[in-house]
């Protein structure tokens, strides 16, 4: 599908869904816990420099500042302006905090910046994952750590549900396996250290900059 058209379709399908993001049921309680699972991983000391990438309202940036006693800076970036308004709604009022509208593909943000980056349920969105995995790596510093929650297409069962997505919703691109993901990350330069499974048939993929 053509670049312009994709983000468009993306940006639409999430602007929708922001209008009730912060919502209960059981479909946020699953995001939710997901959201938790990846942050237990998190080895935060005195304080961290912390991105999500496809932050959706930064539910995800506000559990890991708490966990870090709101030292360090937390960021989130979304190619919905609706996540991120209701964002940086939230957190108005602390300077620690910095919400973007971006693709992941391209971060308006200074390379070796952070020593942790998460990415929950939001990378087989990515039409270029290459260079989305790219971009993670510019931006952590070395020693950093990349950790990538998604559906793992490790079993027949994950990629059936892949090719059924694809077909109701044109603008999905793909679930990858835990061996493409481990080729995405070698291929931007980063190291894959291995995976934990989170909830289901979700694993997160994680990754270092050495
Ligand atoms: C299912 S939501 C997940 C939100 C949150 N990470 C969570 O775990 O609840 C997917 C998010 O990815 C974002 N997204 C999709 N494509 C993106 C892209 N190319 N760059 C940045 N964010 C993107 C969407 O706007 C949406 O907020």
């Amino acid at each position: 599908m053509e670049e312009s058209k994709h983000i468009k379709l993306n940006q639409a399908k999430w602007n929708k869904w922001s209008e009730s993001a912060d919502g209960k049921g059981w479909l946020y309680d699953y995001l939710r816990r997901a959201q938790l699972g990846v942050i237990s991983l998190l080895d935060i000391k005195e304080k961290t420099d912390f991105l999500d990438i496809g932050c959706g309202t930064g539910w995800a940036v506000g559990k890991v500042a708490e966990l870090a006693d709101n030292k360090g800076s937390f960021y989130g970036v979304d190619l919905s302006s609706g996540m991120i308004e209701k964002a940086k709604e939230k957190f108005k009022d602390d300077g620690n905090f910095h919400f973007i509208v971006a693709n992941a593909e391209s971060i308006p943000l200074a390379d070796d910046s952070f020593d942790n980056i998460i990415c929950t349920n939001s990378f087989h969105h990515y039409l270029h994952p290459g260079k989305a995995m790219k971009e993670m790596h510019r931006l952590l510093r070395k020693g950093g750590k990349l950790f990538i929650l998604d559906p793992a297409a490790d079993s027949w069962f994950i990629k059936v549900v892949d090719k059924i997505i694809k077909f109701i919703e044109p603008q999905h691109v793909r679930i990858y396996s835990t061996d493409e993901f481990k080729r995405l990350m070698s291929d931007a330069g980063l190291t894959h250290t291995g995976f934990k499974v989170i909830t289901g048939r979700q694993k997160v993929q994680i990754g270092e900059k050495l």
